[in-house]
Formats: structure tokens, C-alpha cells, sequence
């Protein structure tokens, strides 16, 4: 009898051990998760801290960028970013930088040739890091390089992975003679719902200067 007690408590005190052991093994997993996803969405996406509001709401500039340039560069800032830091001092908006998980080659002809080849694919480079949360904003501004005529395909990842409808999207590129591409066109045929505005294409070697011209586009904007 007395060795039967013993065991009927030796049972009771594993299963309490075991229930207490797994609570607190859950809890510390939950709080790391959570823990990460923030580190990992404030590391990618640059709040404003100069947020203004024209009426519309909260505003994203998403953009990509190299600082390689055509010739071999290194730039101190790629053409594109100069772009998107003017948009965004203008705006008061938050700022998300795609990055490539493998980045581009340094040399042009490299990349060119890459970024032929993910054309021809029609390949969905991996980008770096999360995603930022766009149900928070009314209007995206997507930046990019001209790239064969188009958005880079690493562009075309981000615009595959986020849902715009419904928002006011506007396309921007710097290039070398391209203009806006065919970009305003891709984010009217990925996004059927958005209300796509008029874009603005920057010569690359002009993005420097150009502070005057994006100021202008965006006061007709109504920023
Ligand atoms: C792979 C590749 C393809 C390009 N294709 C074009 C193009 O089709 N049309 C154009 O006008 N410029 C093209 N360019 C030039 C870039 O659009 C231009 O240099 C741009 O300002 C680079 O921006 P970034 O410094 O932000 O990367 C291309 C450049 C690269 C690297």
C-alpha cells in the first residue's frame, strides 16, 4: 500500500514538472518571436521623424538602389536613393530600402548580364530581411533604376509580395535615357485597384541637382 502511494505521488509531481517546464518553455518562445519580427521591421523600415500630413494619410517611399553606378562607381549614394531622400524630406515619409539577399556584382557588365538573365527568367530575386507592414500607409512611392527598359525583377518581388490595391502608388526611376520605363505601367497592370499618379524619371547623373524638379512634381502631386 505505502509503495503505491509513493508512486501515485512520484506521477503527480513528473506531470507537474512536465506541465510547468513546457509553460515556461512556451512563453520564452513566444517572447523571442515577437521579440524578432520587431527588431526585424524597425531595422528595414526608417521612420520619419518629420512626418507631415497632406491630407493623404500616411506615406511610404520604397526604393531600390546600387552605389556601383555604370562606371564602376563606388557612388557615395546611389542615384536612386538621392531620389528617395528627397521624396522623403519633402513628404515627411518612412522610408524602406530593398535589399537583394545576394547582392548585385560591383562591375556593370556583371550586373547587366544578371539582370538580363532574371528578365528572360522572369526570375523573383530573394530580398533581404522582412517586409515592411504597408496596411499602415495610403501612398507608396516605388523607386528604382531603369534596368533593360523595367523595373529590376528584385522590384518586381516586392511588388508581387505586398498588396497596393487600393492605394495611391507612384512610380519614380532614375535612368540613362529611359525615363519611367514601363514602370507605370507594370504598377497599373499589378494593381488593378491602386490609383497609379503621374511617376517621375530622373537622368541618374542629374539625381544630385535634382531636388528642384522632384520638389515641383511633388507640389503638382499636392505635397
Ligand atoms: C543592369 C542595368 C541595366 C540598365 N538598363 C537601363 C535602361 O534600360 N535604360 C536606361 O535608361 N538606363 C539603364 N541603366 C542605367 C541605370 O538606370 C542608371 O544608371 C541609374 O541611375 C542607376 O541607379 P542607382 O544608382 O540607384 O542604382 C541600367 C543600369 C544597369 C546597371
Amino acid at each position: 500500500m505505502r509503495k503505491r502511494i509513493i508512486a501515485f505521488i512520484s506521477a503527480i509531481v513528473v506531470i507537474l514538472v512536465a506541465v510547468v517546464g513546457y509553460n515556461l518553455y512556451n512563453n520564452r518562445q513566444t517572447r523571442s518571436n515577437s521579440s524578432t519580427v520587431g527588431r526585424q521591421s524597425s531595422q528595414q523600415v526608417t521612420r520619419s521623424k518629420t512626418t507631415k500630413s497632406n491630407g493623404n494619410g500616411k506615406t511610404l517611399v520604397v526604393y531600390f538602389s546600387r552605389k556601383e553606378g555604370v562606371s564602376g562607381g563606388p557612388l557615395k549614394v546611389g542615384n536612386t536613393k538621392v531620389i528617395a531622400d528627397y521624396i522623403q524630406q519633402h513628404t515627411g515619409a518612412d522610408e524602406y530600402e530593398i535589399k537583394a539577399a545576394k547582392s548585385y556584382p560591383k562591375g556593370y557588365q556583371a550586373t547587366a548580364d544578371q539582370a538580363q538573365k532574371e528578365q528572360e527568367n522572369n526570375a523573383r530575386p530573394k530580398i533581404k530581411g522582412s517586409l515592411p507592414d504597408v496596411s499602415k500607409y495610403d501612398t507608396v512611392f516605388v523607386g528604382a533604376p531603369v534596368w533593360w527598359g523595367e523595373y529590376p525583377m528584385i522590384v518586381r518581388t516586392f511588388l508581387d509580395a505586398t498588396d497596393l490595391n487600393g492605394k495611391t502608388v507612384i512610380p519614380f526611376t532614375t535612368h540613362m535615357g529611359s525615363g519611367l520605363g514601363n514602370t507605370q505601367e507594370q504598377l497599373e497592370k499589378q494593381y488593378p485597384k491602386a490609383k497609379v499618379r503621374k511617376g517621375l524619371g530622373v537622368e541618374g547623373t542629374e539625381a544630385k541637382n535634382s531636388k528642384g524638379t522632384v520638389d515641383k512634381w511633388l507640389n503638382k502631386l499636392g505635397y
